[in-house]
């Protein structure tokens, strides 16, 4: 069985766990500094048109709603199911110079406790792999966006290109794990070692395509996809159907 079709967010809480203190500094190192340009083009497709009211959910340590407040006049909610995660990311917030226009909430992509339509744009990061269905998260996430409004994602992805494939398969597979060990303990060992097949997993099973298809079915009309890094991150956007 699949570590995500366990009992819904068990197997996310414990991974993330022991991550929070460290997370936004070891997500840049681990990724070569990839992540934070991933972040930012995926943040950009979000803050154009002056939005007022953004959901981020896995917002983790609130990195991304905390630069969506930076880059926009907006309010933003971030949602995570990880208390710890939260905690680190209510920290991150108070010293943030826009953290008056930061809410957090505990709560899970799967099941957001918002009404229909209630926020101008979205975006959610490394969240599809730790649901159950993909498919039925997008149709909740597009469920909150009002017509016309924006969503984007941030997801790692496996490179398309042979020699890129099997250079990501070593870093993923051999240095990722002792990395995350010599860098962050224990618990970044286990992510480590967790990543890899995780993402390998979760595109055998979604490709792009059928991820693509996914939005277009929950109510996302336009989607573009841009692959970035050589392909180790892809971004992908799109506006709810009017
Ligand atoms: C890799 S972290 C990314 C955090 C943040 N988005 C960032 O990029 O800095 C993934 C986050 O997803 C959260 N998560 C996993 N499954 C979730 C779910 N079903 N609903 C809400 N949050 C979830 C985890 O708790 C974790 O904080």
């Amino acid at each position: 069985m699949n570590e995500r079709d366990r009992e819904p967010g068990v197997f996310a809480r414990s991974l993330f766990a022991g991550l929070p203190r460290r997370y936004d500094r070891l997500a840049e190192i681990l990724s070569f500094g990839q992540n934070g340009r991933w972040r930012r083009a995926m943040v950009g497709h979000v803050v154009g048109g002056r939005p007022a009211r953004i959901l981020d959910v896995a917002t983790g340590p609130a990195g991304v709603a905390r630069q969506i407040a930076a880059r926009s006049p907006a309010h933003v909610v971030g949602i995570d199911l990880s208390e710890p995660m939260l905690r680190e990311g209510l920290a991150n917030v108070a010293r943030s110079a826009q953290g008056d226009r930061i809410a957090l909430v505990l709560g899970r992509g799967e099941e957001l406790p918002f009404p229909d339509g209630s926020f101008d744009g979205l975006t959610f990061t490394y969240l599809l792999r730790y649901v159950a269905d993909p498919a039925a998260t997008l149709r909740e996430l597009a469920r909150v966006v009002k017509p016309g409004g924006p969503v984007a994602s941030l997801e790692f992805a496996v490179p398309t290109a042979r020699v890129w494939r099997a250079l990501w398969w070593l870093y993923t597979r051999g240095i990722l794990p002792v990395a995350g060990l010599v860098t962050g303990g224990r618990a970044w060992f286990d992510v480590g070692r967790f990543l890899g097949p995780s993402i390998s997993d979760h595109y055998r099973r979604y490709p792009v395509d059928a991820t693509v298809a996914a939005w277009e079915k929950a109510g996302i009309n336009e989607v573009s996809v841009q692959r970035m890094s050589l392909g180790g991150g892809i971004v992908m956007w799109g506006r709810k159907a009017p």
